[in-house]
């Protein structure tokens, strides 16, 4: 493994010469190219097989960075930025033309963040353009929250992969649109309603965000393992059991510690206690673990609807691939 290291100045130099550099998020890692440029933003597409109307986040250091590159930033917009940024927290903005027509897909709105990772924090401030970055992963796989899931996936095609260790939120950011005045949760993500509730009271979950895809990456089935996957509300044993006939080997992931012995299904609880913060730090990586195992299908049950949990319960139910 000669391409992971934690080393910011190679990663530099590395995205300097138009190649890509996988960094390190608190949400998951992402896949990362010098946003001005043309044929580097086009190698992400190509690597993640991801089609070219499904525009690209971009990752900058500051505010006042982000304010060269939009018309404005709504009073609204400003403030969940000011109280969430750096964070998990993705604000689509009317971008001016600094910001290439090829980042957004051809629209009008462009999508921020500021992630809070120290290292790619520093990585940002060392460059002298911004980075758009697409999790490190092959389209419609699940996110990559470790180095060492983005080597997997990649091997050597990726330049080099910026090691900042596990990603402490293990979810994606939650992005907010401001097309009509009134905010609305496009994809919801690690920074909960509530809490961008308590700054913008008119916020809106998007009522459809189940059924309709409203960023173009939001189809219903994503984020998925290769592996025969299903989730359930509940745990049903009996349920569960009649799987068994066609899928004879089980994985059965928990929200908390289950004490189930049945033969030939093998227990996995995402956390001791039902934490939901805890299971979403685990929850990709316990995924992208079994599908590299050999069942014959994964059950995982849905966290509550409550919090983050909400978060968690649109991508599992977008995994289901039977
Ligand atoms: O936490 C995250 O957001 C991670 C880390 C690496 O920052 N990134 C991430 O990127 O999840 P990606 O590409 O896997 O998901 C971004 C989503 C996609 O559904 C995409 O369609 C949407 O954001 N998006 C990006 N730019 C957009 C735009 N200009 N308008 C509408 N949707 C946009
Ligand atoms: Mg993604």
């Amino acid at each position: 493994m000669k391409n992971i290291s934690e080393d910011i100045l190679f990663a530099k130099s590395v995205l300097d010469k138009g190649n890509l550099v996988a960094i390190p998020t608190e949400t998951v890692y992402g896949l990362a190219a010098n946003a001005f440029k043309e044929d580097a933003v086009d190698k992400i597409y190509k690597l993640k097989d991801r089609p070219k109307n499904n525009p690209l986040i971009i990752h900058c250091h500051s505010i006042e960075q982000i304010e060269k590159y939009v018309k404005e930033i709504p009073k609204d917009a400003y403030e969940l930025a000011k109280q969430f940024w750096p964070g998990p927290l993705t604000i689509l903005l009317k971008k001016n033309n600094l910001i290439p027509d090829f980042v957004t897909a051809g629209s009008e709105y462009a999508a921020f963040r500021i992630p809070n990772h120290p290292i790619t924090l520093e990585l940002l401030k060392s460059i002298d353009y911004p980075l758009v970055a697409p999790s490190a992963n092959p389209s419609n796989r699940v996110s990559p929250t470790k180095a060492i899931h983005v080597y997997d996936y990649f091997k050597e095609t990726i330049d080099f992969i910026l090691d900042g260790g596990d990603c402490i939120e293990g979810i994606e950011s939650t992005i907010v649109h401001f097309d009509d005045g009134t905010p609305k949760i496009l994809r919801p993500g690690s920074v909960t309603f509530q809490q961008l509730f308590y700054v913008t009271p008119s916020i809106e979950m998007n009522q459809e965000i189940q059924d309709i895809p409203q960023a173009p990456g939001m189809s219903k089935k994503h984020y998925s393992p290769i592996t025969p996957f299903i989730t359930i509300e509940k745990i049903d044993l009996k349920k569960i059991i009649k799987y068994q006939f066609e899928y004879p080997k089980i994985a059965l992931i928990t929200q908390k510690k289950d004490f189930i012995s049945v033969k030939n299904i093998d227990v996995f609880s995402l956390s001791e206690k039902g934490d939901l913060n805890q299971i979403a730090t685990n929850l990709y990586d316990t995924l992208i673990t079994l599908d590299s195992k050999k069942y014959d299908l994964i059950i995982t049950e849905l966290a509550p609807e409550v919090g983050v949990g909400i978060a968690i319960n649109n991508r599992l139910k977008r995994a289901n691939n039977i």
